[in-house]
């Protein structure tokens, strides 16, 4: 089967009410998500501190189609199986979060997930550029984590760009998170995202009651990225 590089919309539950994840989850996948995006924080790593292997697993009978788990915490190495057996699809950790990355993905894949690696702004694909056998997605941070509703950064497209180039013709994901809404997306799509993150662009003016604003929201992305 080809690698999958149509674009994949993933809403970010940062932005749902936390009061009430699963029936948040159903709605924006029946109203066409394609992967629910969980955004773990540890109150280190980033300034925000948010859900832990507990509440993952708790969703999780929620989530029918990819569970993409964006943890930013650090050291991530003792939680990769709390998060794997929580199940995750795929477990990205951020590159700056630890010395080792390459045993920390190593370290997903043998729990049974897929691994990604997320790059702060400031650090250079050529952090990477070694170890892409072990990655299965990169995800582009578009803004500094912890914090959903904030703006887009305009120069990670030509950074999203390299990312494409760099991966040739690997099976590997190019997500982009911070900011995608209908403005930023065809900029990230164009320079060959194909897994765009948007929270705060999913989920406003919708609610469980008025599923519907997510649909219109979600067909907006997808239209505008092309
Ligand atoms: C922030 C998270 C994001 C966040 C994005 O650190 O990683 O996934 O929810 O929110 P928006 O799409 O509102 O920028
Ligand atoms: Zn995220």
């Amino acid at each position: 089967m080809p690698f999958d590089r149509s674009i994949k919309i993933a809403p970010s539950i940062l932005s749902a009410d936390f009061a009430n994840l699963g029936a948040e989850i159903r709605a924006v996948e029946t109203e066409g998500a394609d992967w629910i995006h969980v955004d773990p924080m540890d109150g280190h790593f980033v300034p925000n501190l948010t859900i832990g292997p507990n509440v993952v697993a708790a969703i999780r009978p929620h989530v029918t189609t990819f569970m993409d788990v964006h943890l930013m915490i650090a050291p991530a190495d003792p939680y990769i199986e709390a998060f794997a057996k929580a199940g995750s699809d795929m477990i990205t950790v951020h590159a700056e979060a630890g010395p080792h990355l390459h045993r920390t993905l190593q370290s997903i894949r043998d729990h049974g997930a897929k691994a990604g690696v997320a790059l702060n702004m400031t650090t250079p694909l050529s952090h990477i550029a070694h170890i892409l056998d072990a990655v299965d997605l990169i995800l582009v941070m578009t803004i500094n984590p912890g914090f959903g509703g904030q703006k887009f950064t305009r120069s990670m497209v030509e950074k999203v760009a390299q990312a494409r180039a760099m991966v040739g013709d690997r099976p590997i994901h190019i997500e982009v998170d911070g900011g995608i809404d209908p403005v930023t997306a065809p900029l990230v799509a164009g320079a060959g995202a194909d897994v765009l993150v948007a929270g705060s662009a999913v989920f406003k003016g919708g609610s469980v009651e008025r599923p519907e604003v997510y649909g219109e929201n979600i067909r907006a992305i997808r239209a505008a990225a092309g």
